[in-house]
């Protein structure tokens, strides 16, 4: 067990002695450091150029400097995604700039490392960046889920967590706290009456029930041109509930165009 994710029936074992490492690898470790500048060469490097030669409405100089905080952030937070699924986010929020006031949602904060990189995206733009979570970690829950390889995962409760008050003072020291608001809460209650529009929205979750939770209160309230994007393209049941026509039926909007981004544990979701 990592972080309160159960993966395979009696875990993986080959996987845990990879983890069990001589160097520490945590926030604020040269281990982490190390490995933040390896997958920069290697991992991350097609994504880096990309984000840095795209034509975006935002000057390369701002994305260099966006690139180094990401980094900073990256090294000193635990985060849950990777440089690359976060830069293709990040390009979708800058290509929103002339938006009227883009409004931005995040779903699924976990200790704040999406966060306070979204935030510095959502700052280069002018816009807002509404933040929803428990800040307790994953809810109570029944779910089986198994990757597209057919592993078995289970969501405990409480993984992930990352507490409010620790969010807020991460996202205060290395992003930008004045585009955020936080939303404590279920998504199930705090998502209830949600106003629109709303330009770009990242989803974050693992549970399928929540993913359906998100999609309901915002799918209907995307301004045109705007996405969706989430990161739990890995699980199976994220798939198939995207596919569901039944499911967009109750939602209101058409099915969407998925397309899946880098590894493909990052879909695109976007209407015609
Ligand atoms: C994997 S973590 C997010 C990681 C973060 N995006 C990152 O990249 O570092 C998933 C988050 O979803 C939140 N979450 C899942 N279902 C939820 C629900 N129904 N209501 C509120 N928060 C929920 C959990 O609290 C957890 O923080």
């Amino acid at each position: 067990m990592t972080y309160g994710v159960v993966i395979g029936e009696r875990g993986d074992p080959a996987r845990w002695r990879r983890e069990r490492r001589w160097i520490r690898r945590g926030p604020g470790t040269l281990g982490r450091a190390l490995q933040t500048t390896k997958h920069l060469a290697l991992r991350d490097r097609a994504a880096v150029l990309r984000f840095l030669g795209a034509p975006l409405p935002v000057g390369r100089r701002a994305r260099l400097v966006m690139l180094r905080r990401f980094l900073r952030i990256t090294n000193a937070v635990r985060g849950y995604h990777t440089l690359t699924e976060l830069l293709e986010v990040a390009e979708r929020v800058l290509r929103r700039a002339g938006t009227p006031g883009p409004r931005v949602i995040e779903c699924g904060a976990g200790a704040g490392a999406s966060t306070a990189k979204l935030s510095l995206a959502v700052r280069a733009v002018g816009g807002t960046l509404d933040v929803y979570d428990t800040f307790r970690g994953i809810p109570a829950n029944e779910e089986r889920h198994e990757l597209l390889d057919g592993t078995p995962v289970r969501f405990l409760e409480g993984a992930f967590r990352g507490r409010l008050g620790a969010v807020r003072r991460r996202v205060e020291a290395l992003g930008a706290p004045e585009v955020c608001r936080f939303h404590k809460g279920l998504f199930e209650d705090t998502l209830v009456g949600l106003e629109g529009p709303v330009d770009v929205a990242l989803l974050d979750v693992d549970l399928v029930s929540s993913t359906a939770t998100c999609l309901r209160a915002i799918a209907p309230r995307l301004r045109p041109g705007g996405c969706v994007l989430s990161q739990d393209g890995h699980l199976r049941a994220t798939h198939d509930l995207l596919a569901d026509r039944a499911f967009w039926g109750e939602v209101g909007v058409a099915p969407p165009a998925v397309e899946p981004l880098g590894d493909g544990k990052l879909l695109a979701l976007t209407w015609p």
